[in-house]
């Protein structure tokens, strides 16, 4: 404000005309440099793949446009999501697999290659890299200690690549971890601390970053700690400010969220890192495959979170605007869902782009979430159950079984969207699962004298029976036959020949 009166009255107290216009061109120059300053700290998403059809990327790169994301975090280097990005003007973290740690870690010549063909073709291409995330919470306890000998080595390594490529100004190293590399023994953010077993790892890579310019990236997971914990108080999951307060010496905290984020400042301040960058690299929560998880538990959280930290107030103990990615932007049909079967729900978009519930970023006019264009699907048919049929047939139990272990069933089930189905109407959803996974081929509806194709729309209510977006994969399937049945005749042919 004090900015702007001062340059308006000097701009009127100027006789001259051409140096008014000379201000405000000035002025426009500010409002352009402001409005990239902002920017930089909009909101992120993570763009995860592991879907049987996947979108085009330039589908998704249009999504993340048009719905204002100004960030991205990947969790891997592709090469076509990568040239969708080209010249995007998103900014961009690419992620580096748990698996390929113990080479990178081993191999100084494989982190150049790595940064060679992941990082400089596509930065020279006009791929906006931001940051490479080395690992994927490589720390975590169900990973018993895989990950412990190689993920800072290959830290190094990947940071000395960067540096002989000369990207190592634009470029910025960093380690998604999940929250669970720090604890509280009271449960106060002020006790908090790296958690015992990895303190001195957690010392190393956390003076590494801060040596090398590179944040601290955490993933903070309300929903886990509700799901985890049956006495976890349910309102201070979410950010309405209704939840009874945990005291910490004086200072207030009403959502668990901001309690963790300051356990983990405190983690760095005792250490002598309290002003490490953070980052949020996941936050969210998913709409299905669990009772806490519907779109109104997931509006709820993710729009209090955003409206959190749009105000750009931080927490307590870092009055710093929050930077953060959402996770996730799309539902993923072929993620493990041995944490549970929410684990293919965290999208703010369904599988195909549609939009699941209002959500304002604060990006677009409308307040509201724009679902993804151009998206072509399979037709109008589905597979379910026929009508004669008995349920104790005993073809249905090994059917439905194979069905479900192929395609998806994580919607059935209690407290989820199709809990309400009979016992036919879950056989038809498993059916129609694994036929649209199968690009609808009619052996996919074949399950012995169970099924049939229909082209009445089963769903019902919440419970979606979906049809599949058209990937090409079906295509391709006949190409891959076409091929083999030729290949085949040919080593035939040759064989009839000797
Ligand atoms: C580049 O990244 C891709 C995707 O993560 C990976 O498969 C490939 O091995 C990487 N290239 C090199 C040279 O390491
Ligand atoms: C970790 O150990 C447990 C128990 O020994 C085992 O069941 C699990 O598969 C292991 N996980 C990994 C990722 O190695
Ligand atoms: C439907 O399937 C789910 C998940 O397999 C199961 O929990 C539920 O009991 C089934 N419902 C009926 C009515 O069979």
């Amino acid at each position: 404000m004090g900015f702007r009166r001062l340059s308006m009255d000097s701009a009127i107290r100027d006789p001259m005309s051409g140096l008014r216009k000379d201000g405000l061109i000035g002025w426009l120059y500010f409002l352009a440099w402001l409005s990239l300053v902002v920017s930089v700290s909009g909101i992120g998403a993570n763009w995860g793949t592991q879907t049987s059809h996947p979108l085009k990327p330039e589908i998704v790169v249009r999504m993340l446009k048009d719905n204002g994301f100004q960030k991205v975090k990947l969790f891997d280097a592709d090469d076509t999501t990568l040239s969708a990005l080209e010249k995007s003007g998103i900014e961009v973290m690419v992620g580096i697999p748990n698996e390929m740690l113990n080479s990178l870690a081993t191999n100084m010549k494989a982190a150049e290659n790595w940064v060679s063909k992941n990082v400089s073709t596509h930065v020279s291409k006009g791929v906006n890299i931001k940051y490479v995330a080395v690992g994927n919470e490589p720390f975590l306890q169900t990973y018993n200690g895989s990950f412990l000998q190689t993920t800072f080595p290959a830290l190094q390594n990947v940071q000395s690549a960067l540096i002989k490529a000369g990207l190592s100004s634009q470029v910025k190293v960093t380690v998604p971890l999940n929250a669970d590399v720090y604890q509280s023994s009271t449960g106060a953010p002020s006790n908090g601390d790296f958690r015992t077993d990895i303190s001195d790892l957690m010392l190393a890579i956390v003076k590494f970053l801060n040596d090398n310019g590179g944040p601290f990236t955490v993933n903070i997971y309300p929903f886990i700690s509700l799901y985890n914990d049956a006495n976890f108080p349910v309102d201070y999951a979410f950010f309405d400010g209704t939840a009874t307060p945990v005291n910490d010496g004086g200072t207030l905290y009403y959502n668990v969220f901001d309690a963790n984020y300051d356990t983990l400042i405190w983690a760095l301040q005792k250490n002598g890192y309290g002003n490490l960058p953070v980052i949020i690299g996941e936050i969210g929560w998913p709409t299905d495959g669990n009772i806490n998880a519907n779109p109104a538990t997931a509006q709820r959280f993710n729009q209090g979170f955003m409206t959190h930290i749009m105000t750009k107030k931080g927490t307590p103990m870092r009055q710093d605007p929050i930077d953060a990615y959402l996770f996730s932007l799309i539902d993923e049909d072929e993620k493990s869902i041995q944490p549970g079967n929410f684990e293919r729900h965290w999208g703010i978009f369904n599988y195909d782009g549609t939009v699941k519930y209002k959500l304002n970023l604060g990006a677009t006019n409308s307040g509201t979430l724009v679902p993804a264009k151009g998206v072509n699907y399979l037709s109008k048919r589905w597979c379910v159950m026929k009508a004669n049929v008995r349920l104790d047939d005993p073809q249905v139990g090994p059917s439905v079984t194979y069905a479900c272990e192929n395609a998806d069933c994580t919607s059935l089930g209690y407290g989820t969207s199709c809990s309400k189905l009979d016992g036919r109407g879950n056989l038809s959803y498993a059916f129609n699962s694994y036929y649209q996974k199968n690009d609808q081929l009619d052996t996919a509806c074949q399950f012995p004298h169970l099924s049939e194709i229909t082209k009445t729309d089963p769903s019902d209510g919440t419970c979606k029976f979906g049809i599949m977006i058209d990937s090409g994969a079906y295509r391709n399937w006949i190409g891959g036959l076409v091929v083999l049945v030729v290949v085949y005749a040919g080593t035939f042919g040759v064989l009839n020949v000797l």
